[in-house]
């Protein structure tokens, strides 16, 4: 399974490169950095949605899936894209938006005119009279049901009104939906990310929203019908999951997908009960116990994803890192921990540079739906706008979306005119371009990740080796240990911008890897986010 020794390399096409200049990302500019992408050393490049859109929600309300966003380029453009990564080694995987529409898309202009139009029964409509049929809320902070006056019913968004559910139980849907994945594989994309899969077999009669009962009959008739014959890279993106679930969808018969995006250790630092914007300080334990059972778990049962970013996500290292002090030694940690454990890593663009969260001014400065939603929602409960910007730069999906910084020329390179969404202020001294021409970047360090995983003497040990956690009981060190055979690694690193003692030395043959620099022929101690990797086979 080749999907097993790669690393996946996550494009928000809106923020990557602008190639003719009106401030927005296309698909020429993804082509004109595939040289790059090549040079970092990725095998597959994840495209967030790319297809027709009114763009309430950046490409995640599709309103035509089985074409190309005109903003972004043409079918043309993107059959060049497909060849141009081709020849690059370098495979695409397409973002599958299924479980809503927009509220543009064909079917729903028809459905929502009549009870007895053929396209009614794809949604979700019930009649309920002059008030909602629930007080479900959707994951946007507003009403979960919107009225529609040609039928005299209510319709069902999980996310904004602009993104009516789809109803995956009559099967014609189903159907729809393995066409158009038939059409991309057709075209010669290789993998699929599904958008919220967990939510698609909801049950609304029952209250049941998430992992319903006929979710894995789904996803398996999916599998059977398109997209095992296809042998290609599938993901599902579920917030619910546990490895106990991880372990259904990843069956290693194929049956289900290839893998999941799992999101325990990101929800670690926040408040239980509370919403998503009210984090707390993270417990390492709590990380160590999370990633453990997921390693161990499905080891020879599953297969993980590993991730700290993506576009709904803060960055990882203002987040868990420390973007002031340790910029480079807590990104070239946090990486270093992730990407020596078993599963595909998923980079999400900009990390592998280090960029940062951004720092807005004002609100006018946001774009994100979400996030606007949320300053409605909280205006209205009289909380002061201060603290709601604070809460939007701590967690606010804004701060992944900013431009890619290139170079230190204005816009940082991503375009002439002036981008969609404000470039973060720290580009002169956070861009690839600077970093490209220094050996000790976070970026140099990410090609070395990556190189270690796709061909070196440590590739097998790093896709087949066992894993077990060290020194559990320290809620400072992340340490653990892979073995193959007679190969043994150990994965060193202090989370913490202070400098801790090891509770033992260690002798070692080589290090692998590292982001001090390493004299001593033992190692006893860990400076300000450390990471270092060693080869200890036989001692
Ligand atoms: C997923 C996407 C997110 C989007 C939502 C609704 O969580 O990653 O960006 O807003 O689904 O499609
Ligand atoms: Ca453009």
């Amino acid at each position: 399974m080749w999907w097993k020794h790669s690393v996946v390399y996550e494009i928000y096409p809106r923020s990557f490169k602008d190639s003719n200049n009106d401030g927005i990302g296309d698909i020429n500019g993804i082509i004109s950095k595939l040289d790059y992408l090549e040079y970092l050393g990725i095998n597959v490049i994840w495209l967030c949605p790319v297809y027709p859109t009114p763009n309430k929600d950046n490409g995640y309300d599709i309103s035509d899936y089985m074409n190309i966003n005109p903003e972004f380029g043409t079918l043309d453009a993107f059959n060049v894209l497909i060849k141009e990564a081709k020849k690059r080694g370098i495979n695409i995987m397409m973002d599958i938006v299924a479980n809503h529409t927009s509220s543009d898309h064909k079917w729903f202009k028809e459905a929502k005119k009549s009870r007895d139009n053929t396209y009614h029964n794809y949604y979700v409509f019930k009649d309920s009279g002059d008030a909602p049929p629930s007080d479900l809320q959707s994951i946007f902070l507003n009403s979960a049901w919107t009225y529609n006056k040609e039928t005299k019913e209510y319709y069902l968004h999980m996310f904004d009104e602009d993104q009516p559910d789809l109803n995956w139980h009559y099967q014609p849907v189903r159907e729809e939906i393995y066409k158009m994945l038939q059409y991309w594989i057709d075209l010669g994309i290789k993998g699929f990310r599904f958008d919220v899969i967990d939510l698609i077999a909801k049950e609304i009669d029952d209250n049941i929203i998430g992992d319903g009962p006929l979710l894995h009959e789904y996803i398996k008739e999916m599998s059977k019908k398109v997209l095992k014959k296809a042998h290609l890279i599938t993901v599902g993106e579920a917030w619910g999951a546990t490895p106990e679930k991880a372990k259904m969808y990843s069956n290693p018969d194929q049956s289900e997908f290839s893998m999941i995006f799992n999101f325990q250790h990101s929800l670690l630092d926040q408040e239980p009960d509370k919403e998503k914007w009210d984090l707390k300080e993270l417990d390492l334990l709590d990380l160590k116990k999370v990633f453990n059972e997921q390693q161990t778990e499905l080891y020879n049962k599953g297969w993980n994803s590993l991730f700290w970013n993506n576009h709904d996500l803060p960055r990882i290292v203002s987040r868990w890192g420390n973007d002031q002090h340790y910029h480079i030694e807590s990104a070239k940690m946090l990486a270093t921990l992730l990407h020596f454990m078993q599963g595909t890593p998923y980079i999400y663009q900009g990390e592998e540079i280090g960029m940062t969260n951004n720092v807005f001014e004002s609100i006018e400065d946001y774009r994100d739906i979400e996030t606007l939603n949320m300053i409605k929602d909280r205006l209205n409960k009289d909380i002061d706008m201060k603290d709601i910007l604070e809460s939007i730069r701590v967690k606010g999906r804004d701060n992944a979306r900013t431009p890619f910084q290139w170079n230190e020329s204005k816009y940082a390179g991503f375009s002439e005119h002036k981008p969609w969404i404000e470039v973060n202020q720290n580009y002169k001294t956070i861009n690839a371009e600077q970093q490209m021409s220094d050996k000790n970047s976070i970026l140099e360090h990410y090609r070395k990740l990556i190189s270690f995983r796709r061909k070196s003497n440590y590739k097998e040990i790093i896709e087949k080796g066992s894993f077990k956690m060290m020194f559990n009981d320290s809620n400072q060190i992340f340490a653990y240990e892979r073995q193959y055979f007679d190969q043994k690694i150990i994965v060193l690193c202090n989370f913490y911008s202070n400098s801790l003692q090891l509770p033992r030395e260690f002798t070692y043959n080589e290090v692998i890897c590292n982001n001090y620099e390493v004299t001593q022929k033992k190692v006893s101690k860990l400076r300000p986010y450390e990471s270092i990797v060693l080869d200890v086979s036989n001692q």
